[in-house]
């Protein structure tokens, strides 16, 4: 890696800070942007086949860096839901479900091997849409995708053995809804278990990110796929509400806020449909006294500033032990400052631009909140590009567990600082929240973990680590996170019957 070294102008009077005083600096490591390529516009992929709109409407996506149009998607009404549920019907009826385990199989495992062929385009494609850094792009986003499909074509013709001297059957059309943060690890996650138990897929994309979904869609196609089996279309609220109220549609699957998630329960209840509903979060990040301190300050930032604080299992609460509270607080602070912000194509760069306008908006609002609810906040003191939507690490000390930046889900690169003195008061704390989806524990003693874990009312709660990613490994929350599990044996259970 390329090392530019500035130098500091000389101080007259104090030769020993000279020394500190010298300032290191990355050169710029850019991904190049030819290797990917975006088409102007794009259609709906119904049927196997790239359909046109039937409201003719197009609405662009932006790269929310430079704030410059990528390229225009297809809005999906009504009429276009229906086309792709009947199609994904017929798929089902005709040829998926009566397709050996073992054929299925091949497709899972062609789609998750064109997905690493492609995992470089892929990578700039996702970063350029959605803002992300392309180290995140491409070491943990397109790998843990092409993954997941790995994973899932494994169980495909082995469900026999995954729900032993039960009878497995498929429920039919599977109608997903993603969000904007992991846009094609969330198809990934939806599509993968769907088609392993022998379901048909009509999946929308997010509004802000539509481009690896349809990329997705390229590669559906050249893998092969009988006609229907995925269907990928993209579109808004209007969209998504018409999948969820499509009457043939067997299954929904949904990850986006809870203030959604309520709107989908309410529209299902008292029907056949099933559900698993990944919402938000607000997770406890614990660091006891006894922690190895370094280590957990790490964790700490991978846990908040990964994907901009994107994350609906972000470590967005930090709750330390008052004895080293001092002594966390300065290391994280000093951690802040050397973060680079900025180009998310820069190899260097730690922390990508925010996602949209809106969601930028919505973090203001929280940083005005938090100091209005009198937190003190300390934010990175590095400068930030003029053009796109970017927000500085920042972070709140002297938070109270009521206030609102302790309580709501930011999502964003915002971490509320809070201490504790006692086991029960943490986990009371923990605990206090409409939330439940993770949670991290950091400390010495292997007594301590089982005990924390044991008491908190946390889906995956990480133990000296934040933030670790496996498709065999379950995922989901309890309370207000949402209901039913993503990844492992689990996410084959939501997409099936067992007789
Ligand atoms: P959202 O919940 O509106 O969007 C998620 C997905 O749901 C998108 O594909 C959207 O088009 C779709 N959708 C919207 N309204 C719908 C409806 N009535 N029926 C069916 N589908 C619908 O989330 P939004 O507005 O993008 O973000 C707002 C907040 O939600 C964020 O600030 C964050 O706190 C939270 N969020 C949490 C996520 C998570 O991973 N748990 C992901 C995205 C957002
Ligand atoms: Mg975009």
């Amino acid at each position: 890696m390329a090392i530019v070294k500035k130098k500091a102008a000389p101080k007259k009077s104090n030769t020993i800070k000279l020394k500190f005083d010298t300032e290191w600096t990355y050169a710029p490591a850019p991904e190049s942007r030819s290797a990917a390529s975006i088409k102007p516009r794009y259609e709906l992929f119904i049927n196997g086949e790239w359909q046109k709109p039937q409201g003719r409407k197009y609405f662009a996506t932006i790269n929310p860096a430079t704030e410059e149009k990528l390229s225009e998607v297809a809005e999906a009404n009504e009429a276009d839901v229906s086309k792709a549920v009947e199609a994904a019907r017929k798929a089902y009826d005709k040829t998926w479900k009566k397709m050996p385990a073992r054929e299925r199989a091949k497709y899972i495992f062609r789609i998750a091997r064109m997905i690493q062929e492609k995992a470089r385009e892929l990578a700039i494609i996702e970063t350029l849409d959605g803002g992300k850094p392309i180290r995140e792009s491409r070491d943990f986003d397109v790998p843990t995708a092409a993954n997941h499909f790995f994973y899932y074509a494994g169980w495909a013709d082995k469900l026999e053995y995954a729900f032993p001297n039960r009878r497995v059957s498929s429920l039919g059309v599977a109608g997903q809804i993603i969000p904007w943060n992991f846009p094609l690890l969330m198809a990934a996650w939806k599509i993968a278990p769907a088609l392993a138990t022998g379901n048909t897929v009509v999946l929308k994309s997010a509004e802000t990110t539509p481009l690896t979904a349809l990329k997705l869609a390229e590669i559906i196609q050249e893998a092969d796929l009988p006609p229907g089996v995925v269907n990928i279309i993209s579109g808004a609220g209007a969209t998504g509400a018409a999948i969820v109220n499509h009457p043939d549609i067997n299954k929904i699957a949904f990850t986006g806020s809870t203030d959604v998630g309520k709107l989908i329960q309410r529209a299902i209840a008292g029907s056949h449909k099933k559900a698993t509903l990944e919402l938000g979060g607000k997770a406890a990040n614990i660091i006891f006294e006894d922690a190895p301190i370094d280590q957990a300050v790490e964790g700490v930032i991978n846990g908040i500033y990964f994907n901009q604080g994107h994350v609906c299992c972000a470590g967005s609460r930090l709750y330390v032990q008052e004895s080293v509270a001092k002594e966390v607080i300065r290391k994280l602070k000093d951690r802040l400052e050397t973060l680079i912000v900025g180009d998310p194509m820069d190899k260097n760069t730690d922390i990508g631009a925010i996602n949209s306008k809106q969601q930028l908006e919505t973090i203001h609002k929280y940083l005005s909140i938090g100091k209005k609810e009198g937190a003190e906040m300390y934010e990175s003191s590095c400068p930030l590009p003029r053009k796109g939507y970017f927000c500085r690490p920042t972070l709140f000390t002297n938070v109270a567990q009521s206030n609102r930046i302790a309580q709501e889900e930011i999502f964003g690169p915002v971490l509320s600082v809070l201490t504790f003195r006692t086991d029960d008061e943490v986990i009371e704390k923990a605990n206090n929240s409409p939330y439940g989806l993770s949670a991290g524990v950091w400390t010495d003693k292997g007594s301590k973990i089982f005990n924390m874990t044991r008491r908190m009312r946390a889906g995956v709660i990480w133990a000296n680590t934040f933030n670790k990613f496996d498709p065999t490994s379950p995922f989901g929350g309890y309370k207000e996170s949402g209901f039913g599990r993503e990844g492992g044996l689990h996410g084959l259970l939501p997409y099936i019957e067992l007789g």
